[in-house]
C-alpha cells in the first residue's frame, strides 16, 4: 500500500519569479513527440501555441512546419468522407486513441490520461512534519515533483510483500505501486542536440517541464503581472499614508 514520497526537485518554474527553462521546454516537446504521445494526448495544446511568449520559444514558421509533420483528421469533405492533411498552427496535438474504449483496450484497462493538465491534476500529500509547512507556504511543486518521480520510479526488483498484477508494473511514486504504464524511458532514448544529458533523469524533468508549461502557459505573464500589482500597492499604500497624514493634520 501506499507510495514513496517523491523527492522535491529545484524547477526553474518554481518561485514568484519562476519562469521557465526554453531549452527543458524544447527539449521536453521533444521526449512528449517521439515517447509519450504514442499513449497520451495533449488535447488542450495547439501546435500555434508553440510560437507564443513565455513558452518554448519557437518562432511562427517552426510552429507552422512542426504542425506540418502531423496528419490530421478533417471532414466531411464535398463527398461525405473524412480525409487527412498535414497540421496547421490552428490544429490541437492530435490524441492517439479514437476514443476511451480503444485507449483501454490498448493499454490493459487503463486509459492513459490527457498530459495538457497533468501536472495540476496530480499532486501527493508530504508527511510530518512536511505538510505542515505546506500548509503556510502552498507549496506549488508537488505536481511536477510527482509526475518527474513517476516517470523515474520503475524499478525490476519488486520489494518483498508486494504482489503486482499481470499487466501491470511495480513503480515506486504511483500509488498502490500497480501502474499499467510500461516504464516509457530508457537513457539514450531521445536524442538531443543542445549536449544535454541523454538520461532518464533528464528526460523525466524535460518533459516535466514542458507540461508544466502546457498545464499554464500564461504562467510568467501571471507572475509578472502579480509583481507588477505588489509594487503598485506598495507605491500607493506610500501615498495613502501622506495623504492621510495632510487630510488628519491639525490646523494651525
Ligand atoms: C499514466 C506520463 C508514456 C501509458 C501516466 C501518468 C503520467 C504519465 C503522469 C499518470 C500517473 C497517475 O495516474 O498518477 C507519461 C509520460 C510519458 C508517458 C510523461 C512519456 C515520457 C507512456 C507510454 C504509454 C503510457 C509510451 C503506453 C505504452 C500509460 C497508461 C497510464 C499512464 C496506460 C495509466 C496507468 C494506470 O492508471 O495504471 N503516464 N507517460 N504512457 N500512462 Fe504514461
Amino acid at each position: 500500500e501506499g507510495s514513496d514520497t517523491p523527492p522535491a526537485n529545484k524547477w526553474s518554474f518554481s518561485g514568484p519569479f519562476g519562469k521557465f527553462d526554453r531549452g527543458a521546454l524544447q527539449r521536453g516537446l521533444k521526449v512528449y513527440k517521439e515517447v509519450c504521445a504514442s499513449c497520451h494526448g495533449l488535447s488542450y495544446i495547439a501546435f500555434r501555441n508553440l510560437a507564443e511568449p513565455g513558452g518554448p520559444g519557437y518562432s511562427v514558421a517552426q510552429a507552422a512546419a512542426f504542425a506540418s509533420e502531423y496528419k490530421v483528421k478533417e471532414g466531411p469533405n464535398d463527398a461525405g468522407d473524412m480525409f487527412e492533411r498535414a497540421g496547421r498552427p490552428a490544429d490541437y496535438f492530435p490524441s492517439p486513441f479514437p476514443n476511451e474504449q480503444a485507449a483501454r483496450a490498448a493499454n490493459g484497462g487503463a486509459a492513459p490520461p490527457d498530459l495538457s493538465l497533468i501536472t495540476k491534476a496530480r499532486s501527493y500529500k508530504r508527511g510530518f512534519p512536511w505538510f505542515i509547512f505546506d500548509f503556510f507556504t502552498q507549496y506549488q511543486e508537488q505536481g511536477p515533483d510527482y509526475v518527474a518521480a513517476v516517470l523515474q520510479g520503475f524499478e525490476d526488483k519488486v520489494p518483498e510483500g508486494v504482489t503486482i498484477p499481470e499487466g501491470s508494473y511495480y513503480n515506486k511514486y504511483f500509488p498502490g505501486h500497480a501502474i499499467k504504464m510500461p516504464k516509457p524511458l530508457s537513457d539514450g532514448q531521445v536524442t538531443y542536440d543542445d549536449g544535454s544529458p541523454t538520461t532518464v533523469a533528464q528526460y523525466s524533468k524535460d518533459v516535466t517541464t514542458f507540461l508544466m508549461w502546457t498545464a499554464e502557459p500564461h504562467m510568467e505573464a501571471r507572475k509578472r503581472l502579480g509583481f507588477q500589482v505588489f509594487v503598485f500597492l506598495i507605491i500607493f499604500a506610500g501615498l495613502m499614508y501622506f495623504t492621510k497624514k495632510k487630510v488628519w493634520a491639525a490646523s494651525h
